[in-house]
């Protein structure tokens, strides 16, 4: 990965901060996009000073002037685009009487509105025939389990996305794929499952009894990204210690 440039959106912590490190572990230059300042610049600082040169360009995903002014910065600081991540997003664990018109919204805006923003503020600047993306979505939108109507509804609506865009980018050579973690030991994780009880309930429920990190999403991000997995292409690939099938 020497030489090429990664953006992550969502990667001041979690699963996109686990995926641009083993991306700088690897030799790329990272983008982290996030609107979470102080954490994306500690970030960005790390893997400057630990593997190799980082930015943070402070981003809202779900205001498509934000990311277009961030492709502007990549494209200036960096002149390329080899690798785009889609991972930014929230969750709330709420029945259909606490989901507000509000809180719908956003969840939508953010998860689904902001991963089409994404790919159309960077999907033209990828060097010809060349080019990955990778969505991270989630297995709710499978299983419709694990946050809520809004956010089942907006991971299924990248799964749409993603084949869409696959069909369109594929003649020109971009990879297109989706990462569907269910459960990552995360922020969002602490917030859905707080308690003791609730996580022994849950590693009842995966075969391989543990809860996955968010390096497990970073491997397969980093196969995904790679050379080895070029004729991957359209496709789902559920990281989940074998909890959904
Ligand atoms: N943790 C899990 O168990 C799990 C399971 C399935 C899918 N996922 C998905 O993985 C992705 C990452 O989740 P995570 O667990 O690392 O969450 P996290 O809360 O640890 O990190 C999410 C990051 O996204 C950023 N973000 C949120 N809204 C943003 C916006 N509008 N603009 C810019 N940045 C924004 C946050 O600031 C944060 O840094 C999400 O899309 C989530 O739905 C997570």
């Amino acid at each position: 990965m020497k030489g090429k440039v990664a953006v992550v959106t969502g990667a001041a912590k979690g699963i996109g901060k686990a995926i641009a490190k083993k991306f700088a572990i690897a030799g790329a230059h990272t983008v982290i996009l996030d609107f979470d300042e102080k954490s994306g610049k500690q970030t960005a600082a790390k893997l400057s000073a630990d593997f190799s040169e980082s930015v943070f360009i402070k981003t809202d995903v779900s205001d498509p002037e934000s990311l277009k002014r961030a492709s502007e910065q990549v494209l200036e600081k960096f002149q390329r685009v080899d690798i785009l991540v889609i991972n930014a997003g929230i969750s709330y664990l709420h029945s259909i009487d606490e989901i507000s018109i509000e809180e719908w919204q956003r969840v939508l805006h953010i998860n689904l509105d902001g991963s089409f923003y994404a790919l159309k503020a960077f999907c033209d600047h990828f060097a010809d025939n060349a080019g990955k993306v990778i969505f991270i979505t989630s297995g709710s939108a499978i299983t419709g389990t694990g946050g809520g109507m809004h956010y089942a509804s907006s991971k299924a609506g990248q799964h749409g996305l993603m084949r869409a865009a696959s069909k369109e980018f594929g003649p020109r050579g971009i990879n297109v794929n989706a990462i569907a973690p269910r459960v990552i030991q995360t922020d969002i994780l602490d917030t859905l499952y707080p308690d003791e009880a609730s996580r022994e309930e849950l590693l009842k429920k995966i075969p391989l009894r543990r809860i996955g990190q968010p390096e497990d999403i970073a491997n397969l991000a980093l196969f995904l990204a790679g050379p080895e997995s070029s004729y991957i292409h359209g496709q789902i690939i559920l990281a989940d210690g074998g909890r959904t099938y």
